[in-house]
């Protein structure tokens, strides 16, 4: 019997309501509802997942309702991430106990990673745990379901990258798509649970990369992003961790390709796709990256470069690896060679010990830099983290929620006002989509990567216009196409 054939017969089977089952549910044309929380990381994860599922005769679905197979992709960054997952799953459990009593629930990411097998014990519903270096493993972990076990898998790979893996695109604009381009991290940032999550730093082969992006083109897409925990530690010299690099023979090491270099590559596949990476880390982003972006016009002038604190004291306690004085050489030397380049940041508020005068140190070096937009955050202590065994959550959650509303306002005060340097100036905007406030609206963004609102005119989504701005928020600008 073909597949067709089969499928047809279990989706008639079905009908008549011959399932009963999870076991017998499991097979056939399956739908796999999937969610993510957390970084870009996780959403290009579950792109993969996808993928991988889609050969097992999976198709994705947006309705839980029919779901065969739900999956959430966590987030373990802070405290607050992980309580989200778990009222997420409340809610699949009330669904699963009132509309949707077959479908089968997996916990995928960094907080399957984290908690292993205690997942199992604490939420009864959870069926597959699965780590981020697993999925592969995924067809096998179902099959274990299907034979009435819960299944787990949490190894932590030195090689996998998922590089021969086309990723279904989920979020689906057809213009912008992630590409993922190292795992894993070695930085040990004392406060942070990601190198315990996603293991060792690992670079993908840069031909898949550039395979990846050019097929991007050719399906239409108009802009790429980069993807890694740190990127600008990229390394490829032949496969295996970026702490074995000095392992390596003369001939590896002579051939290998750098960031600046991958970056370079991607810039020249076609000169219309928009280039852009994240995240960039202060103490690994070399020179010859900020070159590379000069040079190349369809690289975006904008960098993600989180600081976590303006105070050389508490970057030290942080295990960042610059302080103050190296992070603000660096801001000059990108001002000055990209000079309308914009910069954004992450900061992290009431870390360990954190004194008055160490937050003023942030707020002035925020007012130093105007950074164009803030992800900011209250210090959330992480289990097994450095910064948990040698330091001690001092600040009292008061002041951490003081001083994170101070930065925020500082923040959306100078975003405003960057914003406001923009009116009456005419960028290049890629359109994405349909502005969700009115339909007679598009959205796209400049270079820079901010937000630019304007009337639809004849465009469609995927082309680049020019627009002069004419009004602004501290999050949008608005403008008219030229
Ligand atoms: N290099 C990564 C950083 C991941 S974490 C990337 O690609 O984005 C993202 C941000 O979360 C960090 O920059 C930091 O500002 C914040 N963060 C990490 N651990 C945290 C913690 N324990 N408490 C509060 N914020 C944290
Ligand atoms: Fe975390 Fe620092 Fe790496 S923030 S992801 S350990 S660069």
């Amino acid at each position: 019997m073909n597949i067709e054939t089969l499928l047809n017969k279990k989706i008639d089977e079905k009908k008549q309501g011959n399932i009963l089952d999870i076991k017998t549910l499991i097979r056939g044309n399956k739908k796999l509802y999937i969610e993510s929380y957390g970084c870009q990381m996780n959403f290009s994860d579950s792109e993969i997942v996808a993928s991988i599922l889609c050969k097992e005769n999976f198709s994705t679905t947006k309705n839980i309702n029919e779901a065969d197979l739900v999956f959430v992709n966590t987030c373990s960054i802070r405290d607050k991430a992980e309580q989200t997952v778990r009222k997420r799953l409340q809610l699949y459990n009330s669904i699963k106990k009132t509309t949707n009593p077959k479908m089968v629930v997996g916990v995928l990411g960094c907080m399957a990673e984290r908690l292993k097998e205690k997942f199992l014990e604490e939420e009864k519903l959870v069926d597959i745990v699965v780590g981020p270096d697993a999925y592969r493993d995924l067809p096998n972990l179902i099959k274990q379901v299907e034979d009435g076990r819960k299944a787990v898998n949490v190894f932590l790979s030195r090689e996998e990258t998922y590089a021969d893996i086309s990723p279904v695109r989920l979020s689906g604009n057809g213009v912008t798509a992630f590409v993922s381009i190292t795992r894993g991290c070695d930085n040990m940032c004392t406060f942070c649970v990601v190198p315990y999550t996603r293991g060792r730093e690992r670079s993908r082969d840069p031909k898949s990369i550039i395979n990846e992006c050019a097929k991007l083109v050719s399906e239409g897409y108009k802009e790429v992003t980069l993807l890694g925990q740190n990127v600008d530690s990229y390394l490829w010299y032949g496969g295996g961790p970026k702490k074995d690099y000095n392992k390596a023979s003369e001939n590896q090491k002579n051939t290998s390709v750098s960031f600046a270099n991958l970056l370079e590559k991607v810039a020249k596949i076609n000169k219309k796709l928009r280039v852009r990476f994240s995240t960039s880390n202060p103490q690994d982003m070399t020179d010859d990256v900020i070159n590379i972006m000069a040079k190349h016009k369809n690289i975006c002038n904008y960098i993600h470069l989180p600081v976590q604190s303006g105070s050389s004291r508490i970057l030290k306690l942080m295990n960042r690896g610059y302080d103050r004085e190296e992070y603000i050489i660096l801001i000059d030397k990108i001002k000055k060679k990209i000079p309308d380049c914009s910069i954004s940041m992450d900061i992290i508020t009431g870390f360990c010990s954190e004194t008055d005068s160490d937050h003023n140190e942030t707020l002035s070096l925020m007012k130093y830099v105007k950074y164009d937009y803030g992800y900011m955050f209250k210090y959330s202590e992480r289990p097994n983290t450095a910064a948990e065994k040698k330091y001690k959550d001092d600040i009292s959650e008061e002041k951490k929620q003081i001083r994170l509303v101070e930065i925020i306002n500082l923040q959306q005060k100078q975003s405003l006002e960057n914003n406001k340097n923009r009116i009456n100036k005419t960028y290049e905007v890629l359109i994405e989509g349909v502005s969700k406030k009115s339909d007679l609206h598009y959205y796209g963004r400049t270079t820079h990567n901010c937000v630019v609102v304007f009337e639809k005119n004849n465009y469609k989504i995927g082309d680049y216009v020019n627009v002069k701005i004419n009004d602004c928020s501290a999050g949008t600008l608005k403008g008219k196409i030229i």
